[in-house]
């Protein structure tokens, strides 16, 4: 008390607070483990973990920390130098009202936000289920037979959908037509994608697609200018001659009109943003997609399908896992892998509280101002642009066009210049009527809606009826229960029950970073001045937006080296491609062109050879020698042997197998040394801040999970976002973007295409980056990267006489994970990873990360959040798992009726009035004393995913299926 009362005032002030709140040990417990680990000190730690020639010199070039609340002012005073106008811009993105009981209880709340993606279905039975709620709802509103749970935005969907044409369409041509009336982001997606592919696109009228010898087509409906038209004779057209055709549709208008599946395309797609996901300046939203069911192997992305448990209970699951990227590599579908979940949570949840009726009323309102608008307008002797629309009127405003816009913004609306000589105004739900008699006054139009209203009905609005749809959709009973603010918020927190996520016990995912993501961090997001801004609105209404991208893309110069950050790829796997597009361009403009090897090593990511293959690349494996690294001679020849056409390197540091490794310089020069560029993956990048760098260790371009090192939460799936930085010579090869150009007019990306349908990705999560570091500070970052070391190591100090750990660096010490290697038991007992991970669900915690980067292994990454006391409970459970497994090595319990291979236990199982087990039921539910404290029970026993996949069924089960 005394020595508090005499400190001086700058202690007082606490700066480094959330240093103290964000780190799990204190200083005195780190001594604790330090001595439990022989390291003299963390210092000592570090130098015998990280190799001295690529350690930093000096202390990262950052600002001291900031407490909570100054940084949030900080924040907001940046915030306020957005101005949130109303948005009928259109195009893609749309004003929404995100309903409080889903804005408070699913997109503010931890329950939600903290999860990881649901591999381990038992604890993830919420958000599973809530994933096939969304898929529901996009079969309904589609028409087609099958949907995913979800992609990234509407314009890599379209990038998808184009390569599934690919992929499954017979016909002979390279080339892909895209109808004119697309969306310009879509357009400039596809450019992209399609020079990598090697694909010809072929621009034109919707009419005009089958004219053409294409394998596949991609029409919009309605189209970027509002209009409604009939494709169903281009797309019988398209079919006849065998190409696959793809629509991009908006969700909202679909309620209303006729499906595409109705129609005859074979796949669409669309994001789900009007669906109650705020803007954001172009993301995080989610993406659909949707296809026939014959194509469903050949479909990107995650589908969640309906199997069994142990004791026949339905129980959900992602299904048809094999077609993807961790398995299939460079031929897998796609590489998409962190998605887009809370936001497509979110979309599903809208359409079960409003319902049919509600989506329909509110579709119907929509449709209605428009049509009211586009009547006064015609009335005033404006030329309204077509008959049939939805939502979007686009005037004819002539000489007229430069003032309208300027007096519409005055009086708070952004609308879009469609032209120099005609203006689009896309309405939404959060439009009014009195928003509309502004408007028509500003055109000089008559502004009695009333009498509009009542022409407009008379007429039947400007929907053409042969279009209207007929089919019931949303039919299944989750759509038509939870209309009651009471009856929604008990089913979010039903399903929210189901799932465990970081705010019930650590998430030790290896590889996966699941640390703490802070409540001030994500508190800004949900700001209007960030969630409400339309990512074409105009420039001079984003320079809050534009200085915070700004300030976080120098923090993260600052921590990588780098010279250049792009800030549009929307998750590591989007950083991996754009990054593998910066390196392609920069040999294309050295005549170097036909370098198209990409070197990757066996314990990559399946996302990297997936990420190569989008790219046109060519991947040659590089082996690992039996520590795990990178084999420096297998590099060195296939490097040389490829030295003409070497393009690349992907190479992830420290390791996937959780080791700095000691050559890494080495590694890097060899590529360079033929003429190759250095891709670092930086999923563990968490491992390096404030010790060494990317740029240091000799990396070109390398992305950044925000998602793991820099907090973003993981939103049970998605959102994430992956920039990247790159040397300066790459710098002029990075992403812009054709509707919103991201930098200076003078520099040489210019006009150079697009990898994401927004300038700047998920924009409006990346305030959470930018608090991280603003509140941790150089110092606290670089600590953050001790801790984590530390945390790693000790659990690698006390599981290891328990499990061995598989690799280490040549101190013994691993990096801020450690792999645990299970094929010993399982040799000698048959007990696998899977019985381990699912049995520690009964002790109330998520497995690691399985069989990644070796199979037959885990994966702990515990991070430096956690704090020793939750450390020691996991190494407790484990510790105690394994005697389970050595009483069956034992013979004591039998090998196919044991804790292991019966976990996970349910409530309904344990407390059921039979048991046969050779265990009791408190061994099955609470296997030690602190278990009981903070129970977590298992939605359903474990899951059979041979039967899901051999029974594919992805759609919501009817409500009996529940009750057998
Ligand atoms: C080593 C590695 N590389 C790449 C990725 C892909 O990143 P994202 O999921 O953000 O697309 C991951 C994701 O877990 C990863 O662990």
């Amino acid at each position: 008390m005394q020595e508090l009362l005499t400190a001086p005032l700058a202690r007082l002030e606490q700066r480094d607070a959330f240093l103290e709140r964000h780190l799990g040990p204190n200083p005195a417990e780190i001594a604790t483990m330090l001595a439990a680990l022989g390291a003299p000190s963390l210092d000592a730690l570090i130098d015998q973990t990280v190799p001295a020639a690529i350690r930093l010199k000096e202390p990262l070039p950052l600002p001291g920390p900031r407490p909570e609340q100054e940084a949030l002012a900080a924040l907001r005073t940046i915030a306020a130098r957005n101005v949130v106008k109303k948005s009928f811009i259109g195009l893609g993105y749309h004003g929404t009202h995100t309903p409080t009981v889903i804005l408070r209880n699913v997109l503010e709340n931890p329950g939600w936000y903290t999860a990881y993606t649901p591999y381990q279905a038992e604890i993830a039975q919420g958000r599973l289920e809530a994933l096939l709620n969304f898929q529901q709802m996009v079969i309904d509103l589609t028409g087609l037979e099958l949907a995913n749970a979800s992609l990234l935005d509407e314009a890599t969907a379209a990038a998808e959908a184009m390569a599934m044409a690919r992929r499954v369409s017979k016909a002979k041509s390279n080339a892909f037509f895209v109808d004119e009336g697309c969306l310009p982001q879509t357009l400039d997606v596809l450019r992209t994608r399609a020079q990598y592919f090697g694909f010809e696109l072929v621009l034109g009228p919707a009419v005009e697609a089958a004219g053409h010898d294409v394998f596949g087509a991609l029409l919009q409906y309605p189209d970027a200018n509002g209009e409604v038209r009939d494709l169903s004779a281009p797309l019988a057209a398209l079919k006849a001659k065998g190409a696959i055709s793809a629509v991009a549709c908006d969700p909202m208008a679909l309620v209303l009109l006729k499906s595409p599946g109705e129609l005859g395309a074979d796949i669409a797609l669309g994001s789900t943003q009007r669906f109650g996901v705020p803007m954001g300046f172009g993301g995080p939203h989610a993406a659909f997609f949707a296809t026939r069911e014959h194509y469903v192997r050949a479909m990107p992305g995650r589908i969640i399908g309906v199997s069994k448990d142990r004791h026949g209970k339905t129980a959900l699951r992602m299904a048809l896992q094999t077609r993807e990227q961790h398995i299939r590599r460079e031929k897998a579908n796609s590489n998409i892998c962190t998605s887009q979940v809370l936001l497509a949570n979110m979309a599903g949840f809208y359409a079960v509280y409003h319902g049919p009726q509600g989506l329909k009323t509110i579709a119907a309102r929509i449709h209605r101002l428009a049509a009211i608008l586009a009547e006064g307008l015609r009335r005033a002797g404006v030329h309204v642009r077509g008959s049939r629309f939805f939502d979007t009127v686009v005037a004819e405003t002539g000489a007229r066009t430069a003032q309208l816009l300027a007096a519409a913004e005055a009086a708070g609306y952004n609308l879009r210049q469609v032209s120099n000589e005609a203006v689009g105004v896309a309405l939404d739900e959060t439009a009014t009527a009195e928003d509309v008699a502004t408007l028509l006054a500003l055109f000089g139009a008559g502004s009695d809606v009333a009498a509009l209203d009542a022409a407009v009905t008379a007429a039947g609005g400007a929907l053409p009826a042969e279009l209207l749809r007929h089919d019931a959709i949303l039919a299944h009973p989750v759509f038509n229960t939870h209309h009651t603010e009471h009856e929604m918020l008990r089913y979010l927190k039903k399903l929210q029950n189901r799932d465990l996520a970081l705010d019930h016990s650590m998430i030790s995912l290896g590889s996966c970073t699941m640390k703490l993501n802070a409540t001030s961090e994500m508190i800004p997001i949900t700001w209007p001045e960030f969630a409400n801004l339309h990512p074409f609105a105009p420039r001079a209404h984003v320079l809050g937006y534009l200085e915070m991208i700004e300030g976080l893309s120098d923090y993260l110069k600052a921590v990588t080296g780098f010279d250049a950050i792009c800030m549009q790829p929307n998750s590591g796997a989007q950083g991996e491609y754009a990054g593998l597009v910066a390196i392609r361009r920069y040999h294309a403009s050295r005549g170097e062109g036909h370098r198209t090897v990409c070197l990757i090593p066996k314990s990559a990511h399946g996302t990297n050879p997936a990420s190569a293959q989008m790219c046109g690349l060519e991947v040659v494996v590089v082996d690992c020698d039996d520590n795990g690294n990178v084999d420096l001679e297998d590099l060195k020849a296939k490097a040389a042997r490829h030295a003409e056409r070497l393009a690349a390197l992907m190479v992830t540091y420290p390791s996937t197998h959780g080791v700095f490794e000691e050559n890494i310089r080495e590694i890097c020069a060899a590529v360079h040394a033929h003429g190759g560029q250095v891709y670092m993956d930086g999923a563990n990048l968490n491992a390096q801040v404030g010790l060494t760098s990317p740029a240091t260790i000799g990396a070109d371009v390398s992305h950044m999970n925000l998602h793991k090192t820099f907090a973003i939460p993981h939103g049970g799936g998605g959102p994430g976002m992956g920039p990247i930085g790159l040397k300066a010579h790459l710098a002029p090869f990075m992403s812009d973007h054709a509707v919103a150009p991201t930098g200076a007019p003078d520099r040489r990306n210019k006009g150079q295409g697009a990898v994401s349908a927004a300038p700047f990705g998920s924009a409006s999560i990346l305030p959470i980056s930018w608090m991280y570091i603003a509140m941790m500070g150089g110092e606290g970052l670089k600590r953050a990267t001790e801790v984590a070391i530390l945390n790693a190591n000790y659990i690698a100090a006390k599981l290891g006489p328990h499990y061995p750990v598989l690799y280490t660096g040549s101190q013994g010490r691993v990096a801020h994970e450690c792999i645990l290697d299970i094929r010993p038991i399982k040799a000698a007992t048959g007990i696998t990873e899977v019985d381990i991970a699912k049995r520690l669900m009964d002790y109330g915690f998520h497995a690691p990360t399985m069989s990644f980067p070796v199979p037959g292994t885990i994966m702990v990454e515990p991070t430096e959040s956690e704090d020793p006391g939750e450390l020691d409970r996991f190494i407790g459970a484990m510790i105690a798992i394994r005697g389970e497994i050595a009483r069956i090595e034992r013979g004591e319990l039998p090998a196919d009726d044991n804790p292991l291979k019966n976990a996970p236990h349910t409530q309904f199982e344990v407390a059921a009035s039979e048991w046969k087990h050779a265990y009791s039921r408190e061994e099955a539910a609470y296997p030690l004393p602190w278990v009981a404290e903070n129970k977590f029970w298992p939605g359903v026993g474990r899951i059979d995913d041979v039967y899901g996949d051999r029974n594919l069924f992805c759609a919501c089960v009817p409500v009996s299926a529940y009750a057998d």
